[in-house]
């Protein structure tokens, strides 16, 4: 723990900014003196509900009763998927886009087109929903995990080279909760190797890097638009490209291997392949959907910077930094890292328990998923035994364990939902107050632990 004058000494001042908590603003309506805290029995910040999501708006309603009636329920029989193909490739400045049946899916198909086969390495980032390595581990190719960068969040691309080997055949950066990867040094280290780079952006609609969509800067990017989703349609997916032979070939393989397009000049025969296909069902509810995406994304934008500015000098609160190059995080989820030695040592469930008391829904985010036993399973299949030599299995293992600066993000991390970014500023006031509160009261909470 650490007592007041050490931490007046440890203290940066550019990076922790405010020091004494006697100089800490009050913000909003909240005073030291004002109330105990809520899960202490004192009055919370905060009774009233946040936005609801998804919001659903009445024009879809027509339109899915015409697809209905009209029992073309199917891509094959109705146009409402190519349509929403061609608007969601607009709206990412991108020559094409495959709809598919989830973000799952998309990755499959992106992962299989690229030549990611049995026995291939591919470069992931830890901090991420388990779907990401999942379509590794179902490529039966082995997921390599890249350490984190704890300050985006993202994969760190200094520490990519170390995890290389002769059998690394793709990068599968993600721009996790909606903030950019470092795309512009992730797409070099692979040129440099010549790997495949395949952007898992399925939580990154109109996040941007360089002034592009990302999703949009390496060979293929995969988004989802499963209910939680910017985009939502229930499920759904899509990948993205710009090479028209690399896109025909990912509508082959997601339409059972048929030939299409121009693999249709090489082959009149199906590849291997599977059905990924959307419905059109989904593809009416994202058009709907789609109306509402830019304003939904600048009013989560604007809110965002409000509320770093609000809480990015309060002790132990440190706000997501974006990657270099990167101009919009998405905001999928707000994150900041929780740095419990300024909180007197209090322990981040304690934290998030405390916040969620003051009216303000709250999450630890991933922890390190790979080690729970998923990854164990794969690698004790009879298919990687096969696939893989005992002695690079064992030193995967070590590699797994080897993972420091995404160990402790999982530690620190504290996520609050892109829903709540849909509010307004006295919302995010009462986020920064609850915030406060709790450092101004973090004796009281110690002493109840
Ligand atoms: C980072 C990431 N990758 C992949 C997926 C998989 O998408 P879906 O749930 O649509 O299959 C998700 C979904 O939550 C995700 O967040």
């Amino acid at each position: 723990m650490i007592k007041r004058r050490k931490f007046l000494t440890t203290t940066s001042a550019g990076a922790l900014g405010l020091a004494a908590s006697a100089a800490l603003p009050a913000y909003g309506n909240f005073s030291k003196t004002s109330s105990d805290l809520a899960v202490l029995g004192g009055q919370p910040v905060r009774t009233k509900s946040w936005p609801v999501w998804p919001v659903w708006d009445k024009d879809a309603e027509d339109e899915i009763l015409s697809v209905l009636r009209s029992g073309n329920w199917y891509r094959g029989q109705g146009t409402k998927v190519s349509e929403f193909e061609q608007k969601y490739a607009d709206l990412m400045g991108a020559k094409r886009c495959l709809a598919t049946a989830s973000g799952t899916t998309a990755l499959l198909v992106a992962l299989h087109v690229l030549g990611v086969d049995a026995g291939d390495e591919v470069l992931v980032a830890p901090y991420t929903f388990i779907a990401t390595y999942n379509v590794v581990l179902l490529s039966k190719a082995l997921p390599v995990f890249v350490d984190t960068d704890q300050e985006t969040f993202t994969m760190n691309p200094a520490r990519i080279e170390e995890r290389i080997t002769e059998r690394t055949k793709a990068i599968l950066p993600v721009h996790i909760l909606g903030l950019p990867a470092d795309m512009g040094r992730i797409n070099a280290i692979a040129k440099k190797h010549n790997l495949v780079v395949i952007e898992d952006a399925c939580q990154a609609w109109l996040a941007e890097y360089g002034g592009k969509k990302c999703g949009t800067l390496a060979d293929l990017g995969c988004f989802s638009f499963q209910n939680s989703k910017h985009l939502p349609a229930g499920e759904g997916g899509a990948v993205v490209g710009n090479d028209d032979n690399i896109m025909d070939r990912c509508f082959s393989f997601h339409n059972c291997g048929r030939p299409y397009g121009s693999v249709k000049a090489t082959s009149q025969y199906p590849s291997r392949g599977s059905n990924r296909r959307m419905q059109e069902f989904q593809a009416v509810i994202l058009m709907s959907q789609m109306k509402r995406i830019r304003r939904d994304a600048d009013l989560r934008l604007e809110n965002a910077l409000y509320l770093t500015s609000k809480i990015k000098d309060i002790p132990g609160i440190i706000p997501y930094k974006l990657s270099n190059g990167a101009t919009r995080s998405a905001y999928h989820l707000y994150p900041f890292r929780y740095k419990k030695e300024f909180f007197d040592g209090l322990p981040r469930e304690k934290f998030l328990k405390a916040l969620e008391a003051e009216g303000i829904p709250c999450s630890g985010g991933y922890g390190p998923q790979y080690r729970d036993g998923l990854i164990e399973e794969a690698l004790n299949s009879k298919g990687y035994r096969r696939l893989f030599s005992e002695q690079r299995l064992q030193q995967y293992r070590e590699q797994i364990n080897n993972l420091p600066d995404n160990d402790q993000l999982c530690r620190e991390a504290v996520w609050f939902s892109q829903r709540m970014l849909l509010g307004n500023k006295k919302d995010m006031n009462d986020i920064a107050n609850s915030i406060v509160k709790i450092y101004e009261n973090r004796d009281k909470l110690l002493k109840n632990i």
